[in-house]
C-alpha cells in the first residue's frame, strides 16, 4: 500500500512560465542499449522574480550542465525534477543526459519498438528525454541532430531536412529545422530500418507537400488507404475549414508498439500500426473506417492542437474536442452522415454515458487531476466533440466557420484555453454563449424530460421540457444548462407538420408550443441526437413503432425508436422474470421485424442504415439502462429475442444472406461495405442460437470469405459455439494469418470476448501463449481489454473469476506499463452499476490492485477515486 499520497494539480494554481526559450537545438547521439541528449537551449527571463530554473526530468541520467558554456554544481535534484540557480536575463543552458530506449518499457519518451526508436511525447514524455520545461505553453523551435549506426538507415525528426551525412565509425546523421515553435510534446524522433510509400500533394495555394508513409519491410503494399485517406483530409481541411498545410514534407511512421492509437507530432506522425495498415484480407471494414478516421484525426491537428496548442493539459478538450468533432464530419462527408452519427452516438452513449456516471466523472475542462494521462478519456474526446457541435448548431454553419476562422487567425502560434475558442465564436457570430459554458464545467449527463399535449380545441401541440444535471464526485446543485432539442412533429400519415425545428432549453423546466396542428402528433424528439444527454419522454411503444417506420426525416431517429423499442422490450421482460419467471417475449414484437427484413430486399434499400435497424443492442448497451445489473440475465433475455426473431424470420433472412453475395472484385467503397454489414448482421442473427446448424453455416461463411470483415463475423459467432467447428475455423486462421500481428490480435480478441463458460480458463491458457507479449499494448488489449470491455458475462461472472484475471493482469503491468494498466481498470470504476454480489467482489479486486507495493500513480488515481466514490 502506497504511504506518501500523489500530488493533485489544480487548474486554480495554473501561472506562466517565467522565461522565454528563443531555440532550441538537440542532438540525439543514439547507440545500443543507450542514447546520449545534448540539449542547448537560449532562455530569455520574463519575470525578474524567477531566481531559479525550474525543469522536469524522470528517469534521467544527467551528464552535466552548464550556462553558457560554465559547467554548473549548485543545483537541486529530485526524482522528478531540477532545480537550476539564475542570474541572467538571457543565457544558453546546456543539458547532457543519457536514456536507455532499449530498457523503457512505458513507452513514454524515447523507446524502441520492434527495432526502430521512436518517441512519445504526448503528454509528459519529453521529460523522459532530458531537463526540459515540460508544460504546453512554453513554445520554441526545434534544430534535431539525429545520429546513429548506418543499420538505421532512416532518421527523422520534425520540420524540415536541412542536413545530413556520414560520420565514422559506420555511422550517420541528419538535421531537422521546424520552423514553427512547438511545445516540447509535439517533439518527435525516429530511427530505423523502414521503407516507405511516398505521394505528393499541391496546396490550394500551389504548395507542393511530399507525403511519406513509413513501415516495416513488407507492410509497404498494405498503406495505400491511409495515404489515401491522408490525401482526402488535407484536401477536406481546405475547403470545410479554409486551413492549408503550410510545410513541405508530411511524415507517418507505423510502430507496433504504441499506448494509443496515434500522435500528432508536427510533420511527423507517430502511428499505431492498427490505424495505419489495411488490406482486404487482414483488415475489417471497420478497421478501413478507422484508419482513415485517425489518419484524418492526426492530420488535422495540424491546425487544431498544433498551430494552435493548448494553454495548459486542463485544456486538453480545446484541441481534442475539436479535433474528435472535425474528423467526425470528415467521415460523415465521406460516406454517410446518418450511419456515421448513429455509430458515434453508439460509441458516446456506451462509453462516455457511463464514464459520466461512475466515480471518474468529470467536465469537459476539468480542474484538476493526479496523472494526466488518465484524462484522455471519453469525456474529453467524445463530450469534447459534442459541445462543438451543439454550438455549431446554435451558432448556424456559417456563424460557426466565421468563428473557427477567426480563432486560427487569432491564435496562432499560441498555447491557449477553451474559453478563448468559445470567445472566438461569440465574437465572430455576436452570440451569447455564456450560459453555455456551463458544458465545459459541470460534469454528468443532463436528463432531459419530455411531455407532449395536444390541444383539440385550440389546434396547439405544447412540447414541455424539463432538465436535471445529476450529482457527480464533488460537484453537487448544477445549473440548468442550455440544451438545443432538434424535434420534428408526424401526422397519422407520416407527414413532418413543422420540418426540424430547434429547440432551446435554458432553464429548469420550459414549455414551447406549436400552432395550427390540426391532429395529435407524434414527434421526433433529439433528432441526429441534437445533445448529448439521456431523454426520458412519455412515448408509447407504439408511437415508437411509429417512428420506427415513418420518421424517414431523419435517420437517427428511425434508428433510435427502433432501439428503444427493442431495449423496452427487453427490459420489460426482464422485470418480469425477476424471480425466475419465464421469460416471455411478445409475439407481436417479434413479427414486427418483417417489415424492416423486407426492406432489405426492396431496391435502393439503404444497406447500411438497415444493418443497424436490425441489430439488437449489446448487453454492454443494455447494462447502462440498468440498476444492479445483472449481465448474465440481460444476455438470457437478449438471446431470447435474437432466437424468437430467427425462428419467426428465418426465410426472409435466408432470402437476403443470398442476395447480398457480392461477387467481382473487393472494394471498400459505401456501398460495399453496406452490403458486407447487412450479410454480416443476418449471419449472427441466422447463427444466433449457437447450435450444430448455426455453426455449420458459420463456418460455411468463414470458408467463403475472400475479406477480413466476413471472416470475423464468422469467427465472432462461432467463438461462443460448441461444436468442433469452432477449433478448425480458429485454427485455419491461426495458421493462415500468423505472420500478420494485427491479425493475431484479432485472434486474440475474439477469443476473449466468448460467451463460454469456461473462457475464463482458456483465457489463462492463452496468456501463456508463445504470441502473447504483456509489453505490447495491442497485445494486451486484445487479451485483458477485448474481455473486460466486450465480454461483459463473462467479466461480471458471478465467482469473480473475471475481476480476477484482469486484476492479475493489472497487477503485472503496473510495473511495466502504467499508462495501459489504468486503463484496464476502466470497466471496474462503474462497480455501482452491478448487482451487490458483484459489488463486493469488484471493490475487492480494487483494494488488492492498491495494495500493490510500488504502485504508479496512475493505477492509484483511478482505483483510489472509483472506491471513494
Ligand atoms: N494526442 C493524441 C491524439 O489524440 C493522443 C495521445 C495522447 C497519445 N497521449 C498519447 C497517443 C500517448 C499515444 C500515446 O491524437
Ligand atoms: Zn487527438
Amino acid at each position: 500500500m502506497r504511504t506518501d499520497t500523489p500530488q493533485t494539480i489544480y487548474l486554480k494554481d495554473y501561472k506562466p512560465y517565467p522565461f522565454t526559450i528563443k531555440s532550441l537545438n538537440m542532438n540525439f547521439d543514439i547507440h545500443d542499449g543507450y542514447t546520449v541528449v545534448t540539449a542547448k537551449s537560449f532562455y530569455e527571463r520574463d519575470n525578474e522574480n524567477a531566481k531559479e530554473i525550474f525543469l522536469n526530468g524522470e528517469d534521467l541520467e544527467l551528464l552535466s550542465i552548464s550556462i553558457d558554456g560554465q559547467e554548473v554544481q549548485d543545483y537541486k535534484k529530485d526524482d522528478v525534477s531540477i532545480r537550476i540557480p539564475c542570474s541572467s536575463d538571457s543565457f544558453e543552458l546546456g543539458i547532457k543526459t543519457k536514456i536507455y530506449p532499449e530498457k523503457n518499457t512505458r513507452l513514454e519518451g524515447l523507446y524502441n519498438s520492434g527495432g526502430t526508436y521512436c518517441t512519445q511525447c504526448e503528454a509528459e514524455g519529453f521529460r523522459r528525454i532530458t531537463y526540459y520545461p515540460d508544460r504546453p505553453d512554453v513554445l520554441t523551435t526545434f534544430t534535431v541532430r539525429v545520429e546513429a549506426d548506418k543499420a538505421y538507415p532512416v532518421l527523422l525528426s520534425n520540420g524540415n531536412r536541412i542536413d545530413g551525412g556520414e560520420v565514422d565509425g559506420n555511422r550517420h546523421f541528419t538535421v531537422w529545422e521546424d520552423p514553427f515553435p512547438k511545445p516540447c510534446y509535439l517533439f518527435a524522433l525516429v530511427a530505423g530500418d523502414l521503407t516507405h510509400i511516398q505521394d505528393q500533394f499541391v496546396t490550394e495555394s500551389g504548395r507542393e507537400v511530399d507525403l511519406y508513409i513509413y513501415v516495416r519491410h513488407g507492410d509497404e503494399t498494405q498503406c495505400d488507404h491511409a495515404m489515401d485517406s491522408l490525401k482526402r483530409s488535407m484536401k477536406w481541411d481546405e475547403e470545410v475549414y479554409g486551413l492549408e498545410y503550410e510545410l513541405d514534407i508530411f511524415n507517418i511512421v507505423a510502430v507496433s508498439d504504441f499506448n494509443m492509437g496515434a500522435m500528432e507530432n508536427t510533420s511527423l506522425n507517430i502511428f499505431n500500426t492498427a490505424l495505419v495498415l489495411a488490406q482486404q484480407e487482414t483488415a475489417t471494414d471497420t478497421d478501413f473506417m478507422r484508419v482513415e478516421g485517425v489518419i484524418a484525426h492526426e492530420y488535422f491537428h495540424n491546425w487544431s492542437g498544433n498551430r494552435v496548442t493548448c494553454r495548459d493539459w486542463f485544456q486538453l478538450s480545446l484541441k481534442e474536442g475539436l479535433t474528435v468533432f472535425r474528423d467526425q464530419e470528415f467521415s460523415a462527408d465521406t460516406h454517410s452522415h446518418e450511419v456515421q452519427r448513429i455509430d458515434d452516438v453508439a460509441h458516446l452513449r456506451r462509453f462516455q454515458f457511463s464514464e459520466d456516471a461512475g466515480a471518474l466523472a468529470h467536465p469537459v475542462r476539468p480542474d484538476n487531476y493526479i496523472e494526466i494521462n488518465n484524462f484522455y478519456t471519453m469525456t474529453i474526446y467524445e463530450k469534447g466533440a459534442e459541445v462543438i457541435r451543439m454550438m455549431r448548431t446554435i451558432l448556424g454553419k456559417e456563424n460557426y466557420r466565421k468563428g473557427t476562422d477567426l480563432y486560427f487567425e487569432r491564435h496562432d502560434g499560441q498555447a491557449v484555453t477553451c474559453e478563448d475558442f468559445v470567445k472566438a465564436l461569440e465574437d465572430a457570430s455576436g452570440e451569447d454563449l455564456t450560459q453555455f459554458r456551463l458544458w465545459y464545467e459541470q460534469a454528468g449527463t443532463p436528463e432531459v424530460t419530455f411531455a407532449g399535449e395536444y390541444n383539440l380545441a385550440e389546434n396547439t401541440y405544447t412540447a414541455t421540457f424539463s432538465q436535471i444535471i445529476p450529482d457527480t464526485p464533488n460537484q453537487t446543485n448544477k445549473k440548468p444548462m442550455v440544451i438545443p432539442i432538434s424535434i420534428g412533429l408526424l401526422d397519422k400519415e407520416g407527414e413532418d407538420l413543422i420540418g426540424t425545428k430547434v429547440l432551446m432549453l435554458t432553464q429548469s423546466e420550459q414549455s414551447f408550443t406549436f400552432d395550427n396542428i390540426q391532429q395529435k402528433p407524434v414527434p421526433s424528439i433529439l433528432r441526429g441526437f441534437s445533445a448529448p444527454v439521456r431523454l426520458k419522454t412519455d412515448l408509447t411503444k407504439d408511437d415508437y413503432t411509429f417512428l420506427r417506420t415513418h420518421d424517414v426525416y431523419d435517420g437517427f431517429n428511425r434508428w433510435e425508436a427502433g432501439q428503444t423499442l427493442v431495449s423496452k422490450v427487453i427490459l420489460d421482460a426482464l422485470d418480469a422474470s425477476e424471480g425466475g419467471a419465464k421469460v416471455e417475449i411478445p409475439q407481436g414484437f417479434i413479427d414486427g421485424y418483417a417489415g424492416i427484413f423486407e426492406d432489405a430486399l426492396k431496391d435502393g434499400a439503404d444497406k447500411a442504415l438497415l444493418a443497424r435497424a436490425m441489430s439488437i443492442p449489446s448487453v454492454s448497451a443494455l447494462i447502462q439502462e440498468c440498476n444492479l445489473a445483472d449481465p448474465e440475465r440481460i444476455d438470457n433475455v437478449r438471446e431470447k429475442v435474437l432466437a424468437s426473431i430467427k425462428r419467426t424470420h428465418k426465410p426472409l433472412l435466408e432470402r437476403i444472406y443470398k442476395n447480398n453475395e457480392l461477387n467481382g472484385s473487393f472494394q471498400i467503397t459505401a456501398d460495399a461495405m453496406a452490403q458486407r454489414a447487412l450479410r454480416n448482421t443476418v449471419i449472427s442473427l441466422l447463427t444466433a442460437t449457437h447450435g450444430t446448424g448455426c455453426a455449420k453455416l458459420a463456418k460455411q461463411h468463414y470458408d467463403n470469405a475472400d475479406n477480413m470483415t466476413d471472416r470475423v463475423a464468422a469467427l465472432s459467432s462461432l467463438a461462443s459455439n460448441k461444436n468442433e467447428e469452432r477449433a478448425s475455423a480458429f485454427a485455419d486462421f491461426y495458421d493462415r494469418f500468423n505472420e500478420y500481428q494485427l491479425v493475431i490480435d484479432k485472434w486474440f480478441a475474439l477469443q476473449a470476448s466468448s460467451g463460454l463458460p469456461d473462457t475464463v480458463e482458456h483465457l489463462k491458457r492463452l496468456r501463456e501463449h508463445k504470441d502473447f507479449n504483456i509489453k505490447n499494448p495491442n497485445r494486451v488489449r486484445s487479451l485483458y481489454s477485448a474481455f473486460a470491455m466486450n465480454n461483459p458475462v463473462r467479466f461480471h461472472a458471478a465467482d469473480g473469476s473475471g475481476y480476477a484475471f484482469v486484476r492479475d493482469g493489472i497487477i503485472e503491468l503496473n510495473a511495466i506499463n502504467p499508462q495501459i494498466a489504468a486503463r484496464l481498470l476502466t470497466p471496474m470504476r462503474e462497480w455501482r452499476r452491478f448487482s451487490e454480489d458483484r459489488q463486493v467482489l469488484i471493490k475487492q479486486a480494487l483494494s488488492d490492485i492498491l495494495e500493490i507495493k510500488d504502485i504508479a500513480p496512475d493505477v492509484y488515481e483511478i482505483a483510489r477515486k472509483s472506491l471513494e466514490a
